[in-house]
């Protein structure tokens, strides 16, 4: 009986609970439901489920509870294109540990409310149009670890209580990219903001000095305060206190060097701790002084120096070529002088070095011939005199190479025509004699820019110039060349409109009959036999991967055209299929800066594609195959194409091992099998910065070509126009300005004369943005956070699957990035 009782009583006390709980619930129903009332538009259909009262709510879209408690814990809705405002009715969520409405278009203020998430662990709220100040309410917010403001509108000071209301636990501040003014509030010493790792102000208006409480916050690892307003000396107190110290970006503001703006040694004695100290930025200061030999004594983990736009003066310490890990040094915009000195070539992992506009005199040492990663090298506007050293041509990876405005002499070194990754090469305006070797005049590769103008040149242009197929501008004015122009250069196909005038060679009919000629290309027809021939009868040694859906060979045609063949194998029932798709794919894509399909070979028992292995992607006027095609469609190609690739890097060069290993793993992708080694504009940043062709340079392209055909506009363009590279473009246009973008590819990529249907079209943006955003994300400038091409093509398949169900919602989930898009 007693037993009985007891258990009565246990039933009944777990009723009571559980209808407290429910009651709990229904609360945060009804604040959910006021919070959705207060969204005016949500395109990707993420509040859909939220309508629907058969599904329990923390079965919602966006909602995680704590199933066994029944509490409500975790609102994620980042990345939903939604806009409206953030009503105050969320607050009522009393049990949220995880807020985050980022990279969404939320407007007006931030709820002061938001201060009774008393068990608020991360709050983000980056990438809205959030108005107004930062409600000092977050300063309730004791649970705090994350907070996130970052790419708003926000205004005002930042309110003293979010770093000094009690003992914090804040590691991550981001309020950067907004309007905030006033000091950085860390006044007095009950500012304990003992965890913090992450301090993200940049881009906003803050004055003063940093302060000094600031040293107490011994952990941390990230301070970026780039682009404000504040002064005084440079923090070297503070600095002193942080070990774990990597990444510390202070330029862009108003910082002086110590005793009255001379010394800068206190400050980088004080760094020398920081051992894990990765990246140091300093531009846009006018620090005074000169460059202190302790400097060599920093951490050699140090990979970015960066001292743009100071006020240095003396020499370039010998010292500094114990940083031994550096890959980028930035001194350019100062008033360094004497020499280059030769120790500097020891950095050996150096990729990019600008030591523009100083006043470096004497030689250019020959030993930059031992850096083998360099990319870019900026020697322009100093007082260099001597010749242009041999060991250029020992660079392999030397992309741009910038040598005007200084005094040298001597000869072009037909070396120089060896290297073979050179894009740019300016030597103008100095005093460089002899005629211009037929090697370099030769460089095939030069994809973007040469100029010779304002030398003492002599003699013949060579016909030779004619090779640079891909040149943009070539400018070889104020010298002393002969008058005629080879008949041969007729045949720059692809120098731009925009700089004929520029040039010494022009003859803009010639290049139109060209351009006409070009588009009547017809892809040659290819025997099976053929295909045997150029694998060596597919012989293993010319086998570069094989997968599930086929074997893939490198070959090389009777015209020396570098091939892939890839044999499809007929047995299996799917790969009919997949054939005819590629096959479509070869019928409509026509860029030739992507897989340019050379061609099918087609039999009852035999069937390959066979696609380029382009070393020189040549450069081609408008190739997106808009034509007549409609939305459907391209998204259908681009699915096709990405597929495709997404085939060749994970099934078929690497055989046998792990696919998530090998794919980021270059070694196992040859480098001159590079799939989308195409054009200027379309290359990863960082490729010929020491990074060789790689999957991830692939997705790259892929995303290029993606913003391409969205926008219409062509990488080199806006490379030209605005200097910035298509990424940049869209990306200034992202996320507010690409209503514009998205009419523009609205019209384009209608159906032939109709109109599309009012229903169809919020689908249609959809796809657009979505494009747009994948376009990004493949474009990042880390190579190592960029989607693989799987993601890719299974992104862009659900968008195919999204636009033929059009009630369907979309599945794309996106990889999660640090760099943002
Ligand atoms: C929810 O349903 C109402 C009425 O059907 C509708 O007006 C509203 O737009 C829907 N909200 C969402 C987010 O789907
Ligand atoms: C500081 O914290 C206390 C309690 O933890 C809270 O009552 C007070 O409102 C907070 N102050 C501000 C300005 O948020
Ligand atoms: C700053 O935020 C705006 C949106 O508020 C965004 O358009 C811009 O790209 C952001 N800037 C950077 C450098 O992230
Ligand atoms: C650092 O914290 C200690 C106490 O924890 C305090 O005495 C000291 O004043 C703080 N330093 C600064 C610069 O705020
Ligand atoms: C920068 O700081 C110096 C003092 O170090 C001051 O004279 C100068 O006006 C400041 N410049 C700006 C733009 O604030
Ligand atoms: C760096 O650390 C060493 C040993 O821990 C110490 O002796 C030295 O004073 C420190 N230097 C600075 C600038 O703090
Ligand atoms: C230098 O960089 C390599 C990777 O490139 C890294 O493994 C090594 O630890 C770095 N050296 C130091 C001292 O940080
Ligand atoms: C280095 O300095 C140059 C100025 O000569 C500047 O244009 C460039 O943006 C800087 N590059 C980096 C990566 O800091
Ligand atoms: C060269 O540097 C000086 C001094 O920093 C600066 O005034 C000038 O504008 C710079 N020139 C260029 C072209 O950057
Ligand atoms: C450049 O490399 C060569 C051979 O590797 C070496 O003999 C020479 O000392 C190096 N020069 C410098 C300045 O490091
Ligand atoms: C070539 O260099 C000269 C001098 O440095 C410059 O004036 C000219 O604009 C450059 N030519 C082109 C086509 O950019
Ligand atoms: C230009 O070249 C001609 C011969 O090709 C030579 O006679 C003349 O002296 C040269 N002029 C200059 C300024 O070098």
């Amino acid at each position: 009986m007693w037993f009985n009782i007891n258990i009565l009583f246990l039933i009944t006390v777990f009723y009571v609970v559980q209808a407290e709980n429910n009651a709990q619930i229904l609360n945060d129903r009804a604040s959910l439901v006021l919070f959705m009332s207060s969204i005016i538009s949500d395109p990707k259909h993420a509040l859909e489920s939220w309508n629907s009262s058969d599904i329990h709510v923390c079965n919602w879209f966006g909602v995680k509870c704590d199933k066994n408690r029944n509490e409500f814990l975790e609102l994620d809705l980042s990345q939903r294109s939604l806009h409206g405002n953030i009503s105050p009715a969320l607050s009522s969520l009393s049990s949220l540990e995880i807020l985050d409405l980022s990279w969404n278009f939320f407007e007006g203020r931030i709820p002061t409310e938001i201060g009774s998430f008393i068990r608020l662990k991360q709050l983000s709220l980056s990438w809205n149009n959030l108005e107004g100040t930062v409600p000092s309410e977050l300063g309730s917010l004791h649970q705090l670890i994350y907070l996130n403001l970052g790419s708003n509108r926000l205004t005002g000071e930042i309110p003293t209580s979010i770093l000094c209301n009690g003992s914090s636990n804040l590691e991550y501040i981001d309020l950067s990219n907004n309007s905030l003014s006033g000091e950085i509030p860390l006044k007095n010493n009950q500012c304990g903001l003992r965890e913090l790792k992450f301090l993200l102000l940049w881009s906003n208006q803050l004055v003063g000095e940093v302060p000094q409480a600031l040293s107490n916050s011994s952990k941390l690892e990230w301070i970026d305060l780039e682009s404000n307003f504040l002064s005084g000396e440079l923090p070297s107190r503070i600095v002193n206190e942080m070990p774990h110290l990597q990444f510390l970006y202070l330029s862009y503001n108003n910082f002086s060097s110590h005793n009255g703006n001379t010394d800068l040694k206190p400050f980088f004695a004080a760094l020398v701790n920081s051992t894990n100290l990765q990246e140091l930025d300093l531009a846009g200061n006018n620090l005074g002084g000169e460059l202190p030999s302790i400097i060599g004594s920093l951490s050699t983990s140090l990979v970015l120096i960066n001292l743009d736009q100071n006020l240095l003066y003396g020499p370039i310490p010998q010292e500094i070529s114990n940083l031994f890990n550096l890959t980028l040094l930035n001194l350019s915009r100062n008033f360094l002088g004497g020499s280059i000195p030769s120790e500097l070539c020891q950095l050996g992992k150096l990729e990019r070095l600008y030591l523009s506009n100083n006043s470096l005199s004497g030689h250019i040492p020959s030993a930059f011939g031992n850096i083998s990663h360099l990319g870019l090298l900026d020697l322009s506007k100093n007082e260099l005199s001597g010749s242009i050293p041999d060991s250029f041509a020992k660079l392999p990876q030397l992309r741009r190479l910038l040598l005007y405005e200084n005094q040298l002499s001597g000869t072009i070194p037909t070396s120089l025509g060896q290297c073979v990754t050179l894009e740019t090469l300016d030597v103008s305006h100095n005093r460089i004699s002899g005629t211009i070797p037929g090697e370099v005049a030769g460089l095939s590769s030069l994809k973007l820019y040469l100029n010779l103008s304002s030398n003492h040149l002599q003699g013949p242009i060579p016909f030779e110039l004619s090779k640079m197929d891909m040149v943009l501008a070539i400018d070889l004015s104020s010298n002393n060349l002969s008058s005629t122009i080879p008949s041969q250069l007729g045949s720059c196909i692809a120098l731009e409109p925009k700089f004929r005038k520029q040039l010494v060679v022009s003859n803009a009919k010639t290049i139109q009959d060209e351009e006409e000629g070009r588009k009547e290309i017809k892809y040659p027809r290819i025997s099976h036999r053929e295909l045997v021939e150029a694998t060596g009868g597919f012989s293993v040694s010319s086998l570069i991967g094989s997968g599930t859906f086929g074997q893939v060979y490198k070959g090389v045609l009777k015209d020396n055209t570098r091939v892939a063949v890839k044999v499809l194998y007929s047995t299996a029932r799917e790969i009919s299929g997949s054939f005819k798709r590629e096959c479509q794919v070869l019928k409509t894509t026509r860029h030739r800066n992507l897989i340019r399909i050379i061609t099918t070979c087609s039999r009852p028992d035999f069937k390959a594609l066979v696609l380029p292995l382009m070393r020189n992607g040549s450069l081609e006027n408008h190739l997106y195959p808009s034509h007549g095609l409609d939305l459907v469609q391209l998204v259908n190609i681009c699915s096709d194409v990405a597929e495709g690739m997404a085939y060749l890097h994970h099934h078929s060069p690497v055989k046998g091992a792990d696919e998530n290993v090998s794919v980021h793993d270059s070694a196992s992708f040859d480098s001159t099998d590079g799939l989308l080694c195409g054009s200027i504009g379309y290359i990863a940043p960082e490729y010929g910065m020491g990074k060789r062709a790689s999957p991830q340079g692939d997705v790259y392209s892929f995303g290029v070509l993606l913003l391409e055909i969205v926008t219409g506009k062509r990488p080199t363009d806006v490379l030209f126009q605005q200097g910035s590279s298509l990424h940049e473009w869209v990306k200034n246009h992202y996320p507010s300005k690409l209503e514009p973008l998205i009419e523009e590819a609205l019209v384009k990529y209608s159906p032939a004369q109709t109109p599309i249907p009012p229903y169809q079209s919020n689908t249609w943006r959809d796809v657009i943005v979505e494009m747009i955003e994948l376009g990004l994300i493949c474009t990042q400038y880390n190579p190592s956070i960029r989607p693989t091409m799987l993601d890719v093509a299974h992104d862009i398949n659900c968008l195919k699957q999204y636009l033929s169900s059009d009630s369907s919602t979309l599945l794309i989930e996106k990889v999660p990035t640090n760099e943002g898009i």
